[in-house]
């Protein structure tokens, strides 16, 4: 029988696509697919922090408690619209672990689900600024000023893997006929459109950042992502999966592999690039 662990490939070498004692911030990391992503990291050997407004309490329902007092992880209370709790969570990783972030997941975000109230989510030509304005200094704003402070902490170090979740409605329009089923008794249900702004504006800002960090050794990509299954009203997933090549929503652990690639050196020539994995969405 074979003794090699999972980081290791047949001839011994560690596996290109090791994260196997990397550092890696999880933005977001209380979320559906923060948490996946942090324990198949923990699974993986790397030693993860996820910063989340939110505490992981006991009672809060979450499969990373069981990894909570464990020396590889570490769970931060960062709002990632605020710089210096930012700051002052790199600062607490390098006191207690001696390292500076290898890896960082933008994935924190605001976003309206489909069974989301009313009021958040009515006609383009009403949508409240202010909605606006908050969803963009989250998932626009945040996600810059977390490059800032731990990119800029990895460009420093010179090497580090940044990744940038964005989503098929930042690449395509929503599909509005899908939530058809939540107007016609008069309710109202628009995807809101700073949604979809704030998640092309991260393309971009994935593709400046690759470029002016190429030669100091930090990896910038954007992961696009089409929706997850999360027990969504019937009449939403008939419309959805039905404009999805492969038929279904996605499991969320079927991003995690995506992710591992690209925080990985498996994907060392790669930078500036959108690995689009939505199961077929944008290929008609
Ligand atoms: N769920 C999907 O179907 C889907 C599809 C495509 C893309 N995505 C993207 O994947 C990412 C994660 O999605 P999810 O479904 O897990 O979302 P989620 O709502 O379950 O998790 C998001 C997490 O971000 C946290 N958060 C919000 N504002 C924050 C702030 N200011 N500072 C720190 N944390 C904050 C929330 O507390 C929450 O735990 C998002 O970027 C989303 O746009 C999701």
């Amino acid at each position: 029988m074979s003794n090699e662990t999972s980081h290791q490939s047949k001839a011994g070498h560690p596996s290109v696509f090791s994260v196997e004692n990397k550092i890696v911030v999880i933005t977001g990391g209380l979320g559906q697919l923060g948490s996946t992503y942090a324990k198949a990291f923990l699974e993986n050997g790397a030693r993860v922090v996820t910063m989340d407004v939110g505490s992981l309490e006991e009672g809060h329902p979450s499969e990373l408690h069981p990894f909570v007092g464990k020396k590889n992880f570490l769970h931060k209370v960062v709002d990632i619209t605020k710089k210096a709790t930012l700051q002052n969570a790199l600062d607490e990783i390098v006191t207690e672990w001696g390292g500076i972030p290898e890896v960082l997941v933008n994935n924190a975000a605001l976003d309206s689900p489909p069974n989301a109230p009313d009021e958040e989510v009515g006609p383009f030509e009403t949508y409240p600024e202010e909605s606006f304005e908050n969803v963009m200094d989250v998932n626009v704003s945040g996600t810059f000023k977390c490059c800032q402070v731990f990119g800029g902490a990895m460009a420093k170090a010179g090497k580090g893997a940044i990744i940038n979740i964005s989503s098929i409605y930042g690449i395509l329009s929503p599909c509005q006929d899908i939530y058809e089923f939540r107007r016609k008794d008069g309710g109202t249900f628009y995807k809101p459109v700073a949604y979809s702004v704030s998640k092309s504006a991260i393309m971009n800002f994935t593709r400046y950042l690759a470029t002016y960090w190429a030669k100091q050794g930090v990896r910038v990509n954007t992961l696009t992502l089409a929706g997850i299954f999360n027990n969504q009203p019937e009449e939403f997933l008939d419309g959805y999966c039905a404009r999805i090549p492969i038929g279904r929503m996605a499991d969320a652990s079927e991003y995690v592999g995506p992710v591992l690639f690209l925080a990985s050196e498996a994907s060392l020539y790669m930078t500036g690039s959108n690995m689009v994995v939505d199961g077929g969405w944008s290929a008609w």
